[in-house]
């Protein structure tokens, strides 16, 4: 349930700025993710700051890079998170990462040498031992055009400043966070599971609030498929099952006419969020849920290309 929306330069100390710079946004996941939810942290917060009670958990059944589980902990908005995802190489990277591995998988970032030859190498390696997946999903999400790991990816070819696959790998950076993520692996649980079967579980919890990002794409099941290996979503099942939960619930989707029916039809408020992407094109996102009081006025959120550079 949610109060009064408390006014916001009480709940941040100063008002947010006309244009939220992602920049500013702390970069926890060891993820570069398409459709990542950096550019929603600041709306997280207002929505779960302004609760009366800080949820128990947070579920996150479409967890893709974790920003916002990861967030959530880290903030101290909840006291603990579920993070579910079905692909199987992100799955490897966050039961590594929550099993008290986080740290191997720092270490192996840092002894590795980046360069086309090993990275080729380490991708065709047959092995199926959980860290190995993990460390080549690393490397994949790291080294591929747009962090894209569905079939028919492949490598950065020139990459920033033509640094081609070096361009993204920081591997300071990337051990530093699988390290922070060990410091707060007791408040995160990972399922390599299906985001329905789980929801139907967490259907009558209470206490519980749950962040929906289902893979969608205003330009049809093929776009969805060009950046995820599981794209295939029944929406208006999703729909049906959030309105059912007993928990609150958010969900993100592109603002696209079949989701305002969809809100509509399950009578759920829908709210837009103008937002910049990484190459500066304007769009909009759409935010779901049964009472979006808490959006007070809609700030402009600006996800600069900074995102994934070394100091973030
Ligand atoms: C839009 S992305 C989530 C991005 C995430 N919010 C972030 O900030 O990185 C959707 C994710 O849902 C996953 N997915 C698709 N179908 C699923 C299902 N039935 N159960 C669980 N995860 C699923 C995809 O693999 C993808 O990682």
């Amino acid at each position: 349930m949610t109060k009064a929306p408390q006014p916001l330069a009480e709940v941040f100390g100063h008002l947010p700025a006309e244009v939220i710079n992602i920049a500013s946004v702390p970069q926890r996941s060891p993820f570069r993710y398409p459709g990542g939810k950096t550019w929603f942290i600041p709306r997280l917060r207002e929505w779960l700051m302004t609760r009366e009670k800080k949820p128990e958990l947070l579920v996150e059944p479409f967890a893709g890079g974790g920003i916002i589980s990861l967030t959530s902990v880290c903030e101290d908005l909840v006291k603990s998170a579920l993070m579910v995802e079905l692909d199987k190489e992100i799955a490897a990277v966050w039961e590594t990462a929550v099993s008290g591995e986080a740290g191997w998988l720092a270490d192996r970032i840092l002894e590795f040498e980046m360069n086309i030859d090993n990275a080729t190498d380490e991708i065709n390696r047959r092995s199926d031992s959980l860290r190995d997946i993990a460390f080549r999903t690393i490397i994949k999400n790291r080294c591929f055009h747009g962090g894209i790991l569905a079939a028919g990816s492949g490598f950065l070819k020139k990459g920033e400043a033509g640094k081609g696959i070096l361009s993204r790998w920081y591997p300071e950076t990337l051990a530093r966070r699988f390290r922070n993520i060990a410091l707060i692996s007791e408040k995160l649980e990972f399922r390599h599971a299906d985001a329905f079967d789980v929801l139907d579980e967490y259907t009558d919890k209470e206490n519980t609030v749950f962040f929906i990002d289902p893979p969608y794409t205003a330009g049809g099941k093929n776009a969805g498929k060009r950046l995820y290996t599981h794209y295939d979503v029944d929406h208006n099942l999703l729909f049906q099952k959030c309105v059912n939960l007993s928990g609150d619930f958010i969900m993100t989707y592109d603002n696209a006419t079949e989701v305002k029916e969809l809100a509509e039809k399950y009578r759920l408020q829908a709210k837009p969020v103008p937002m910049k992407n990484t190459h500066h094109a304007e769009m909009t996102e759409l935010v779901v849920g049964r009472n979006l009081d808490w959006m007070e006025g809609i700030d402009r959120v600006l996800e600069e290309r900074v995102v994934y550079s070394e100091a973030t």
